[in-house]
């Protein structure tokens, strides 16, 4: 094929890509939430589109447009992102987590708006854990052979952080990125590694997120089952 040109080597397959960050209502005016800017995800939901996959993409809270010829699932919390991911993910070929789902949700949602007393003192606000989705659907994969992708932002012994958290969630790939300061959140460019469940490591170098994006589609390829006839 001519340079500029994408070859359709994920035609026929279905693949779901989560992107954002969840947002964990307080009240009806409050949140927890993290600074992913839903970038990532998005340059893969393209990339994997314009090589001919169908793309479910479920956005948590980007504000991002929708990318053409891809189903967008818009949701707002860990628990809806779950649930779009599972249901999305019953078909899939393969599933990337790039979302930042939040650990901890609070452990209760007042239906009014959480006001200040006048004894001067704060309230505390209860957490729970959220699930772990990743783990989960590569726990419990809906098809033999299906790809589970993970994401993880680390820092001091980011390889062996990586090496853990891949073996902890059970996943395929873990895209590994060093978090400092010019790094990773709302930036255009990532650097990173990807780490294989096999053993094996690929550097991808400083650069932009779509670059980032291509390569993760390269590494899921050989590893799709053989296509259904
Ligand atoms: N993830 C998930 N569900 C969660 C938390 C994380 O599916 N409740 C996914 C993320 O989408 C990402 C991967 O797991 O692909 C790694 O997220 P990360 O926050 O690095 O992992 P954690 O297990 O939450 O570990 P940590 O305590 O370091 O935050
Ligand atoms: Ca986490």
């Amino acid at each position: 094929l001519a340079r500029g040109v994408t070859a359709p080597d994920l035609a026929g397959r279905h693949v779901v890509v989560s992107a954002g960050g969840t947002r964990e209502p307080l009240d009806p005016v409050r949140y927890l939430g993290n600074r992913s800017s839903g970038k990532q995800g998005y340059a893969l939901a393209k990339a994997a589109a314009a090589r001919g996959a169908r793309v479910t993409l479920v956005e948590a809270n980007t504000g991002l447009p929708d990318p053409a010829g891809v189903d967008v699932v818009h949701v707002g919390t860990a628990v809806q992102l779950r649930e779009a991911v599972l249901k999305a993910a019953a078909d899939a070929d393969a599933v990337v987590m790039a979302a930042a789902v939040a650990d901890f949700r609070p452990a209760a949602y007042a239906t009014g708006k959480i006001k200040k007393t006048d004894d001067g003192g704060a309230p505390t606000v209860e957490l729970v854990r959220n699930p772990d989705i990743l783990a989960e659907i590569a726990a419990d994969r809906a098809l033999p052979g299906q790809v589970v992708v993970g994401f993880a932002a680390e820092t001091d012994d980011v390889l062996a952080n990586g090496r853990a958290k891949l073996a902890r969630k059970g996943c395929d790939l873990l895209v590994v990125n060093e978090v400092g300061e010019r790094k990773t959140f709302g930036s255009e460019e990532n650097e990173a590694v990807v780490l294989a469940a096999d053993g094996t490591e690929t550097p991808v170098p400083y650069g932009p997120k779509e670059a980032l994006a291509e390569t993760v589609w390269d590494l899921v390829l050989p590893r799709l089952r053989e296509p259904s006839a």
